[in-house]
């Protein structure tokens, strides 16, 4: 496959057969994402791949807690909630996600079902903790690596067939994730990655989100002297 098409194909997936991955394909998968530039060559970045019971323990840990109305507990600040174009673009591909899963405005039952999914990692045979070292806080640098090393594990998981999401609820409750993935304390916890082979029945796997034209976002200095 070449880039271009890889680009183009991936989306993110949000169902999974059950079916287990090779410990060796993860292997390979995060070899080439390593390949992922860093500031300074630091590779601040950690790789915590969880599956089996330790997995099914999160799960149930960040359901229990959710359901619980336990405050939510990051180790990196984000903010509360998009707002203006930030906002809209949440809300469009949301609306494109519920749309392709049937799932009605008004169906309370059916959205607080889809976001539980997302605390149970949506049920993936695999999830992948990325943590950096504590000691590079204020670590805005290294978050920026841990991005770019994600994206190429996303990419490089595409090309041997695997789905992944990148998937910031997974790790809302990190003492839960830290307990039991057995995350070092002079680790921080950026987010997690639900990989497995997807399952082609699961209609938000089709779901093609939509980019910004380039109109709006780029610009060009120096290129046309007028
Ligand atoms: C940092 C980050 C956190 C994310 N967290 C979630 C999440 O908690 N739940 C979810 O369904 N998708 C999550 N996503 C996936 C985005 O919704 C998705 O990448 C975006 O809508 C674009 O769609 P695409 O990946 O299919 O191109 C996250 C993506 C990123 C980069």
């Amino acid at each position: 496959m070449d880039f271009e098409t890889l680009v183009r194909e991936r989306r993110s997936i949000r169902g999974y057969k059950p079916d287990p991955v090779p410990k060796e394909v993860i292997q390979e998968i995060i070899e080439i994402a390593k390949g992922a530039p860093s500031s300074m060559n630091t590779q601040p970045w950690f790789f915590h791949v969880i599956t089996g019971e330790p997995l099914d323990r999160i799960r149930r840990g960040n359901t229990e807690r959710m359901l619980a109305g336990a405050e939510v507990q990051r180790e990196i600040p984000v903010r509360g909630g998009y707002e203006g174009i930030h906002r809209q673009r949440q809300i469009e591909v949301a609306v494109q996600l519920f749309e392709a899963m049937g799932i009605a405005r008004d169906d309370k039952d059916r959205r607080q079902d889809w976001v539980m999914r997302g605390f149970r990692q949506f049920d993936a045979p695999v999830s992948i903790v990325m943590t950096y070292d504590k000691s590079l806080e204020p670590a805005t640098i290294s978050h920026f690596d841990l991005g770019a090393v994600t994206y190429g594990l996303v990419l490089a998981a595409w090309t041997r067939g695997l789905g992944t999401v990148i998937n910031g609820q997974g790790i809302m409750q990190s003492a839960v994730v830290r307990e039991h993935a057995k995350i070092p304390d002079w680790q921080v916890i950026m987010t997690c990655i639900a990989m497995g082979y997807p399952n082609d029945e699961f209609s938000a796997n089709e779901v093609k989100s939509r980019r910004t034209p380039n109109d709006e976002i780029v610009t060009f200095t120096g290129f046309d002297e007028d």
